[in-house]
């Protein structure tokens, strides 16, 4: 089967799941280590977050079957969670595969997170993180889109949310490990840090 309408379909949903994957993405760095303000409880940023990644997946479902489907190139079926199994840009549905594996991984193991210890838990939910630029890779490879003015926008809109929250979560680490080291007796802490900084 091959119409416009799959295609634009698949344009459209891969899109939109790219821009749900960057949402989720940055609400997942803003939440860890409860790092929230008090306007926004932890509980209502995690909870975003699960719910934006369910809708992202929905997307991905139908971005994924409407290219598989489309007969006017060959993908294939096993090509979805299979990496580089297709014979249509090899490379680029190859990362498309990828971040399915790992955003499967990270769906499969949330569901079984009470039956898991939190440090694999934790483990396998840092793929997601991979999965984003692995995305966005393969988005820059086959988007017909892409050289246009608005996606170029929107793609640069999304690496300046991951990177912006990425750099904020670092600094926010680093802030609150020398205000804990500030408690600590001088004799106890460890060499190098200097006073200057810890009172600051
Ligand atoms: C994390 C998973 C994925 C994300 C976030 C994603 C997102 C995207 C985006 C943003 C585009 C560019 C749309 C455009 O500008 O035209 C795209 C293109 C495409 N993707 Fe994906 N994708 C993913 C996985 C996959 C997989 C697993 C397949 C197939 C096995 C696939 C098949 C395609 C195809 C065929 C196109 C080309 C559409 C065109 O002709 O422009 N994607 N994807």
């Amino acid at each position: 089967m091959s119409s416009p309408v799959l295609w634009y379909a698949t344009r459209t949903t891969g899109l939109v799941a790219l821009v749900l994957l960057t949402a989720t993405t940055l609400l997942g760095i803003l939440t860890a280590n409860r790092a929230v303000s008090s306007r926004w409880p932890a509980f209502s940023v995690q909870d975003l977050h699960r719910r934006i990644s369910v809708i992202t997946m929905a997307f991905l479902a139908c971005h994924i079957l409407t290219g598989v489907i489309d007969t006017y190139v060959h993908i294939g079926w096993t090509a979805i969670v299979v990496p580089f199994a297709s014979s249509y840009k090899r490379l680029w549905v190859g990362f498309g595969s990828i971040g399915i594996d790992l955003l499967l991984a990270v769906a499969v193991t949330s569901h079984l997170r009470h039956k898991m210890r939190p440090g694999t838990w934790r483990a396998v939910h840092w793929l997601a993180y991979l999965s984003w630029p692995v995305a966005l890779s393969h988005a820059f490879g086959m988007g017909t889109d892409m050289g246009q003015r608005w996606v170029t926008v929107l793609s640069v809109a999304c690496i300046a949310a991951v990177a912006g929250g990425a750099m904020w979560r670092v600094s926010l680490a680093a802030r609150r490990k020398s205000h804990a080291l500030a408690f600590v007796p001088v004799h106890q802490r460890p060499p190098g840090v200097p006073v200057k900084h810890l009172s600051a």
